[in-house]
């Protein structure tokens, strides 16, 4: 089964609210991303986390200290899940559980593999030598290792992740229906597709947020997700 999350990546507080209100009773998972969270603070993300489950998609990526702070932090607002980049390496992923653990042990951490954003000619420039695959390969390895509950990935990505790890929660965005702008994602599948690849959580953001109808549009994505 795949839950749909909607990633609420508006301009502002007040458009969100109108989304909100216009998805809401739809919804079960809302993503709050930087934006959102920059602006409207914790009092924004307690005052969603009673109705829906929130995602908090702020992909921490410090030295661990740092990291464990923050996660002990946001931990404490009772949220659904967050995310943090699992390119900051081993140490940092296992002072985020512990941290984690401490505080809400219910919150789950998932750990971005390589942006969803980047594709084989841009790694190669970020990482030479390095194949996108393997890169994906290892990092779900160590996000496995390290006790993170999932990752966040490509649909392209599910089969190799699902290879690797048996374990880990999927979360996956680069999603797109059929006949909808790609914006500025590479890897990118249909939802049924995804669905089918095993994804967990299914993420999509400017496919209903900028859809002429927005709640025509998240209906005909659920309907495919079923
Ligand atoms: O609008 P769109 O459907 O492309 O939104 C995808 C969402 O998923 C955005 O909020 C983006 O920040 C997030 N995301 C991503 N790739 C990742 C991790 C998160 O696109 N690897």
């Amino acid at each position: 089964m795949s839950e749909i999350v909607l990633a609420l990546d508006t301009e502002d507080l007040a458009s969100a609210d109108r989304m909100l209100e216009l998805l809401g009773s739809k919804l079960k998972f809302v993503k709050i991303g930087p934006r959102l969270f920059y602006l409207g603070g914790r009092n924004f993300v307690m005052s969603l986390k009673n109705r829906w489950n929130v995602l908090l998609d702020v992909k921490l990526h410090d030295i661990p200290n740092t990291v464990g702070g923050a996660v002990s932090a946001l931990a404490e607002m009772g949220i659904f899940g967050l995310t943090l980049h699992v390119a900051g390496g081993e140490k940092m992923l296992r002072e985020a559980v512990k941290r984690r653990d401490e505080v809400n042990p219910d919150m789950k951490i998932f750990g971005v593999t390589v942006l969803t954003s980047i594709d084989e000619s841009e790694w190669g420039a970020l990482a030479p030598g390095s194949t996108l695959e393997e890169a994906i390969k290892a990092r779900t390895r160590l996000a496995e290792r390290s006790g993170i509950d999932g990752v966040v990935c490509s649909p392209k990505d599910l089969t190799t992740v699902k290879e690797v790890s048996g374990k880990l929660l999927t979360l996956v965005p680069g999603v797109r229906p059929k006949g909808v702008s790609l914006d500025d994602q590479a890897r990118i599948m249909t939802p049924a597709e995804a669905k089918k690849r095993g994804a967990d959580f299914i993420v999509l953001g400017r496919p209903i947020l900028a859809a002429p109808d927005p709640l025509e549009a998240l209906t005909g994505i659920m309907n495919e997700v079923g």
